[in-house]
């Protein structure tokens, strides 16, 4: 459950898992072709979901095996997925098979490309929040204006306990993220060096939108 400690610093986590790092090192090879790189989003996804949900409280049911009555563990929270429009949506279908039962809501943002703000166009969040907890996913953090404006638009909505869930990230993004909302632990396969003069995240993997969807530059 959410950390009430107002003193409390958001938990930057990298996962150090091999075969994450593995599957990072080739989406972010500028030779991965775009099937190969929307099926390494979902498999880097799958496995930080997993590392994400491991403090998630779950409750003791009975129940028979083929054989006897034993005693199991089922989810004990409502979980709620928010991806941010458009990359966040090359990771929902491997969060949502990690998680059955769990709720998709969309928020949509870009980045504008003179001022790196980002810009809401999307929001397609029901009236009140329904779950314990929100997990966004968007596989960039970059100068993090994006996480940072969709968590303000999640915790105004009624979200108490909020996780990010990303591919790559720059310390300037971790840093304002955490600066802004630092009771949201934030997951991630790989903490690049630093942004570039443009906001780009270096080394990086270029634009995830883009290598996703097979748009960009002509
Ligand atoms: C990218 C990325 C994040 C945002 C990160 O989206 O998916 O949403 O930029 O940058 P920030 O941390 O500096 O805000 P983009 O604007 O490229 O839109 P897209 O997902 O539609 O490609």
């Amino acid at each position: 459950m959410p950390d009430t400690d107002s003193t409390r610093q958001g938990t930057l986590h990298v996962s150090g898992h091999p075969l994450i790092r593995h599957k990072k090192t080739l989406l972010s090879d500028e030779r991965t072709d775009g099937k190969t790189f929307r099926e390494l989003v979902r498999e880097l996804t799958r496995m930080l979901i997993y590392e994400a949900t491991s403090d998630i409280p779950t409750r003791e049911i009975v129940y028979r095996t083929p054989l006897e009555e034993t005693r199991g563990d089922r989810i004990g929270v409502q979980i709620g997925l928010v991806p941010i429009l458009r990359a966040g949506l090359g990771m929902v279908d491997a969060a949502i098979d990690a998680l059955p039962g769990t709720e998709v809501w969309h928020l949509g943002m870009y980045r504008d490309e003179e001022t790196h703000q980002p810009v809401a166009y999307y929001n397609k969040l029901p009236s009140r929040c329904p779950d314990d907890l929100v997990i966004v996913l968007d596989p960039m953090l970059a100068t993090g204006g994006s996480a940072t404006d969709a968590i303000d638009v999640l915790k105004q909505w009624g979200a108490g306990w909020i996780k990010f869930v990303g591919i790559i990230a720059a310390p300037e993004g971790v840093a304002r993220l955490q600066a802004a909302h630092p009771d949201v632990d934030i997951y991630v396969a790989s903490l690049d060096r630093e942004l570039d003069e443009n906001c780009f995240i270096r080394p990086g993997l270029g634009d995830a939108g883009d290598r996703l969807f097979g748009t960009g530059d002509r």
